[in-house]
């Protein structure tokens, strides 16, 4: 009896130590807790994670980069077996990667892109990410279908769109390309844009919303045609700064057009009650796990084909952007 007891003990410990040491460890680092996307996206990482067994510590980074290199520095020094980064600064990317090759750990960077030749400087770097491109045209669309459904949208009626645009953080490739390409699609959809306003409100509701109240009294809302903003935050605060002042809470008389791009759920509420016109699904539970999986892949050294998410050129994951709206308004 003692025998067997003593025996299926040491099977018990032989298992848990097992099992133990084969737990990956995820050094995670997000370029600021504060950020609602940002928030969808580490809840997909946490779940992830825990359904593959791995253990994953994810760090706030404070917009800092010193901060999150302090913070890659010690995820390294307590030998994470792989490192996910959303980079502070996305162009401050190279030392990140000459740390995780010095110490022969695989880097996923996630939806803040490095660029190419960075990460071509290590085998084992990849991105995760989705194609801003994409959702700017996606959002432009959105005004423009609009505008051909409502004819009245051009208040002056000039044949043009006389918009604001609110932008996100400077250097951020979705605030580049998400301005560059929404303009574009309208353009492409037959009316000429122009831009009356606009500034770079950092992703931030609150700024968002004191930039839009300010240009509500400069210019009046009877003179704005739309509003695109390079993420739902913003497009969410100038929705609370044109309510302030009577618009878009009903009146088809007193209603300019916001969209936005992540479709987080205060934006869909929003548009649920006619407040604001659209948004583009940035898909973070998608992007979210393919990060993980790629990560767990890399550090086991697993076929990378086996996660079940396409990567291109040996480097990038894509996840498709996608309209969202609420049928006709
Ligand atoms: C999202 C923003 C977010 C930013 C953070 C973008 O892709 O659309 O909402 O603030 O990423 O880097
Ligand atoms: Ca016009």
């Amino acid at each position: 009896m003692r025998k067997i007891f003593i025996l299926a003990l040491t099977l018990i410990l032989a298992f848990v130590s097992c099992s133990y040491s084969q737990e990956i460890k995820i050094g995670a680092c997000i370029y600021r807790f504060n950020d609602a996307f940002m928030l969808r996206f580490r809840n997909a990482m946490q779940a992830e994670s825990e359904k593959s067994g791995a253990k994953i510590s994810i760090a706030d980074g404070q917009d800092d980069q010193n901060t999150q290199d302090a913070q890659i520095d010690e995820f390294i020094a307590n030998g994470v077996n792989v490192l996910i980064v959303n980079p502070v600064d996305r162009m401050s990317s190279q030392p990140i990667i000459d740390k995780a090759k010095q110490a022969n750990i695989p880097v996923v960077f996630i939806n803040r892109e490095p660029a190419p030749e960075m990460l071509n400087s290590y085998e084992k770097a990849y991105y995760v990410g989705a194609n801003a491109e994409e959702s700017g045209t996606q959002a432009g669309q959105l005004i423009a279908d609009y505008f051909k459904a409502h004819p009245e949208a051009d208040k002056n009626h000039d044949g043009k769109i006389q918009f604001i645009m609110l932008r996100g953080q400077n250097g951020h490739q979705d605030m580049i390309l998400r301005s560059k390409y929404s303009v574009e699609a309208i353009k492409a959809a037959g009316y000429e844009p122009v831009e009356i306003a606009g500034a770079i409100a950092n992703w931030d509701k609150l700024e968002a919303m004191n930039i839009m109240n300010a240009f509500l009294m400069s210019i009046g809302p009877e003179n704005i045609e739309a509003v695109i903003a390079n993420n739902d935050e913003m497009a969410l605060g100038a929705v609370e700064a044109l309510k302030n002042n009577d618009y878009n809470k009903g009146d088809a008389n007193a209603y300019i057009p916001v969209v936005g791009v992540d479709a987080n759920a205060s934006a869909l509420e929003a548009m649920d009650k006619g407040e604001m016109l659209g948004t583009v699904l940035n898909d973070a539970d998608n992007q979210g796990i393919s990060a993980v999986r790629l990560a767990l892949a890399l550090a086991e050294g697993k076929d990378l084909n086996s996660i079940g998410y396409t990567i291109t050129d040996n480097k990038y994951i894509w996840i498709p952007y996608q309209k969202v709206t609420r049928g006709e308004k």
